[in-house]
Order: C-alpha cells, then sequence, then structure tokens
C-alpha cells in the first residue's frame, strides 16, 4: 500500500475501534481523504430505533463538512468478516455528493484493502448535484 492509503486504512482501522454497533455487532470504520490531503473518519452509530443508526460514511462525510473540506478523492471502509463490506445504497449516494464517478472506493477487511472500485461503477447513471445547475 502507498503510505496515503495506509493512513487511510490506519484511521479507518481506528475509526472501526470506536463503532456503537451493539446491535448487529458489525463495526464499521470509514475514511476518507480530501482534495486539500486532509483525513476525516467515521464509524457506524447504532440506535435501539433500528432504522434511526447511521453508517460509518455517513460520519466520515459530516466530520469532513464540519472541517470545511468538500471534496473526496479516495474512501476506505472497513468491516469484519469474509464478505466485501462495500458501503449501502444511500451511502453511494451521500459519497456522489463529493465524489466524482472516478473517485476510489477502498473496501477492506482487518488484514488491508481486499478490492477497490470506482464510486461509478457502484453507482452507474447517478443523479449528482449537476442535475440541478
Ligand atoms: N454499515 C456501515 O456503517 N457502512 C457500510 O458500508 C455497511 C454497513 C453499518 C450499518 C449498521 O450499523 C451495520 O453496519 C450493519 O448493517
Amino acid at each position: 500500500m502507498t503510505t496515503e492509503l495506509t493512513a487511510l486504512f490506519e484511521a479507518a482501522k481506528a475509526a472501526q475501534a470506536r463503532a456503537y454497533a451493539p446491535y448487529s455487532r458489525f463495526q464499521v470504520g470509514a475514511a476518507l481523504r480530501t482534495a486539500s490531503g486532509a483525513v476525516h473518519a467515521g464509524c457506524n452509530v447504532e440506535n435501539a430505533a433500528y432504522p434511526v443508526g447511521a453508517c460509518a460514511e455517513a460520519g466520515a462525510l459530516s466530520a469532513m463538512v464540519l472541517a470545511g473540506d468538500r471534496a473526496v478523492v479516495e474512501v476506505l471502509v472497513i468491516g469484519d468478516g469474509p464478505e466485501l463490506c462495500t458501503p449501502c445504497g444511500a451511502c453511494r449516494q451521500r459519497l456522489r455528493e463529493f465524489g466524482a464517478s472516478d473517485m476510489l472506493i477502498h473496501v477492506a477487511g482487518p488484514e488491508g484493502v481486499r478490492r477497490s472500485f470506482a464510486l461509478g461503477e457502484l453507482l452507474p447513471h447517478s443523479f449528482g448535484p449537476d442535475n440541478l445547475s
């Protein structure tokens, strides 16, 4: 892994350890790197009223916007288990707001990155800010 990707992986892994997931017991961490070079991270935060829970990607995007950053270059999501922890449909759309179709989404497990996708692969023909201009 490059130094930049390693930093993203470490940030996401640290966020995953802070996840609040008492119901699913599936802890997720996400970290994104912006055009300014900053890294912002988030974890999933579940709720006793299940649908109110928030995904890790949503938390990372909130941290980014709060910091005044907007342009996502790449994202890394980490989850345990044998399956790829790809962003859910709603989070693909959330990421779309701040990333181009070539924005990379790295999907990792505890051992490292398992696969990398371009956002356009995971959310083709998407609706974004340009549709409203
Ligand atoms: N989850 C995320 O935070 N991000 C993903 O990319 C996939 C799923 C969370 C939502 C819920 O708290 C738990 O994982 C199980 O679905």
